[in-house]
């Protein structure tokens, strides 16, 4: 089964090309320099973005795949922003009635967790963190098609925390990134910013956020050289602690063996760190997917309809939905 995926929810127009649920192709355009003078993503220029950059990035995907008929076309239903998954969603459908194949919806985030898919064999259950400038979510996959989202963020989004961090040290976007870079020549003890905290599974980094902005705003000029490295290795360490610490805390819980990330936060040298160290003391299996499948792509869009379509016919038609809650499809029997 040869499928075609395109994912435009935010500000990366991706396309990819799967065989058999295997990646063949993976084409990513990434349109951050158009966003940077705003300093994060701008929804309009987004859209228009995508409409010009996507039938490029599409035919480049099925050029490098080579020939063959393909069998379905896979797109983002949401969540994401509003026109540019509309924008995928009608040329998904168009090329789909054009060859006479379906056209698959699929959940975002179904997609980041799944993306573990496309470099290791997990075994279910699966406790997956998606962690990027749009969602922290911490779901329990019992098995490809049954989510539960067990914990998100009650403010902040992780990425955005790192974004916002990065704007109050005079640092430029994406500021992930940047921090990450700083921060390994920083002392992450130079301050102790204290763990961000919330209920249950849920995250909260508003406080934290809250905490460097006092910092910096109490010391005497904008912090540089060895001060800034520390206060940057200082965040992320409370940042990349409390994600890996209740990811881990989730997986014991929930009785994973496998722990996995996905999400541009998901390409954070700390917390994969963190998650390799603490995971294996814990005697759990943690999957790192490289970090071009952590970030937005269309190959894990690609693997979710793949696996979608593997298991009966192709779902319904649904409306583009920037708040697309992620809900089980598989029958309780495939566990
Ligand atoms: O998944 P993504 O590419 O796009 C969406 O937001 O959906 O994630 C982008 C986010 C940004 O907030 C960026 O600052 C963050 O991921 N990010 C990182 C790193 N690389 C990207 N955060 C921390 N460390 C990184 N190395
Ligand atoms: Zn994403």
């Amino acid at each position: 089964m040869r499928i075609l995926a395109v994912e435009t929810s935010c500000d990366d127009t991706a396309a990819a090309v799967l065989e058999d649920g295997r990646l063949r192709a993976s084409v990513v355009l990434s349109q951050a320099a158009r966003h940077r003078p705003f300093r994060g993503v701008v929804p309009e220029l987004a859209s228009r973005a995508h409409l010009e950059l996507l039938l490029p990035a599409v035919a480049r995907a099925l050029r490098r795949a080579g020939p063959g008929r393909l069998d379905a076309v896979a797109y983002t239903r949401g969540p994401g922003l509003m026109g540019p998954l509309l924008v995928g969603k009608v040329t998904a459908q168009t090329l789909a009635r054009l060859l006479g194949v379906p056209a698959v919806g699929v959940n975002h985030l179904e997609g980041h967790v799944l993306a573990v898919e496309l470099e290791y064999r997990p075994r279910w259950p699966l406790v997956c963190l998606v962690a990027s400038g749009g969602h922290t979510d911490l779901v329990l996959a019992r098995a490809p098609g049954r989510y539960q989202v067990l914990g998100r963020t009650r403010d902040d989004a992780a990425g955005e925390a790192y974004d916002k961090v990065a704007r109050l040290l005079g640092l430029g976007y994406p500021g992930g990134p940047e921090i990450d870079r700083l921060a390994a020549r920083g002392n992450p003890r130079a301050v102790a910013f204290p763990r961000p905290s919330a209920p249950g599974w849920d995250f909260s980094f508003s406080g934290l956020k809250t905490a460097v902005l006092y910092h910096v705003r109490a010391l005497p000029r904008r912090p540089r050289g060895r001060l800034l490295a520390d206060l940057c290795a200082s965040f992320q360490e409370a940042a990349a602690e409390t994600l890996a610490d209740k990811t881990l805390a989730a997986a014991r819980r929930f009785g994973a063996r496998d722990v996995a990330v996905g999400g541009g936060v998901a390409a954070n040298s700390r917390l994969r760190a963190l998650l390799a160290e603490r995971g294996a003391a814990a005697g759990l299996r943690v999957l790192l997917p490289s970090r071009a499948l952590c970030t937005d792509n269309a190959a894990m869009i690609g693997r979710a309809a793949w696996r979608r379509l593997r298991a009966g016919p192709p779902p319904r038609a649904g409306r583009a939905d920037p708040a697309l809650p992620l809900r089980s499809w598989a029958p309780l029997s495939s566990i």
